[in-house]
């Protein structure tokens, strides 16, 4: 059985008392889920607010970015320890914009992915193509290597308790949604990918899209056969927004 998730990526947003109203009715709203699970990845100074809000609900949160390493001399870096301490129970790596921003390849994200696991939490390993990469025709060819080099770093057992994003550059906050179907194409390509590595992991590990999900669409895109929920950035803010999608994702 797959999960079915809608998870939350405020991204650099949100200050204590916005997040207090979110995340309270993020609490109850999740109760009412049968299937899916809410997830909220929030800032890293929000993770103590998230966890005594989501405390006793059926929510879940996580973080949006972790170290590679364990603990050190790294400033700046906040290891996935630090992120099971605060209550995580999901990790995004190698979200586009850390990917783009932040120079971090897929080596990177591969180890960051690792780290989590070894922490107990689960991943949430983003892969997507640019717009450039589109016209070029080479989308599966982008993914599938990105979804290649974690899966060989994670072994079978690490890739069955992961959990993977589609995210297209080019439908990141642009208001530009892939088509349920553009969507479903990749989402299919992908778990052919992982079929070809292990059928049981192909037929249980939840598949993502992202890239300007909303109330409006969520439903269609959530309906594709390979596409098990979503990753959600603007739409996320917006309490009666992220509500909708999290009961598109339930069914
Ligand atoms: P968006 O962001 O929903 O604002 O397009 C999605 C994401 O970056 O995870």
């Amino acid at each position: 059985m797959r999960q079915r998730l809608a998870v939350g990526n405020w991204k650099m947003h949100g200050s204590l008392p916005e997040n207090q109203a979110l995340l309270d009715k993020v609490a109850v709203t999740a109760g009412g889920l049968s299937r899916a699970i809410a997830v909220v990845c929030v800032p890293f100074p929000y993770l103590a607010q998230a966890r005594s809000a989501l405390a006793g609900s059926k929510a879940a949160s996580g973080g949006q970015n972790v170290s590679q390493y364990p603990k050190g001399a790294f400033t700046g870096e906040v290891s996935a320890g630090m992120l099971r301490e605060f209550g995580c129970r999901y990790v995004i790596v190698g979200h586009s914009e850390r990917r783009q921003f932040f120079g971090e390849d897929d080596a990177t994200v591969a180890l960051k992915a690792r780290a989590v696991l070894a922490e107990g939490m689960i991943p949430i390993v983003c892969v997507g193509e640019t717009l450039a990469e589109r016209e070029r025709g080479i989308t599966e060819e982008v993914v599938g290597r990105q979804l290649g080099v974690v899966a060989d770093r994670l072994g079978a057992e690490g890739l069955k308790a992961s959990v993977l994003a589609y995210e297209p550059v080019w439908a990141i906050g642009t208001g530009k949604t892939a088509t349920a179907e553009q969507a479903q194409a990749v989402h299919a390509y992908l778990r052919g990918v992982l079929a070809a590595r292990d059928e049981s992991i192909a037929a249980s590990m939840s598949i993502l899209y992202g890239g300007s999900v909303k109330a409006a669409n969520a439903t269609e895109l959530f309906g594709m056969r390979d596409v098990d929920g979503g990753l959600i950035g603007g739409a996320s803010l917006v309490a009666e927004e992220f509500l909708a999608i999290c009961r598109a994702a339930d069914g």
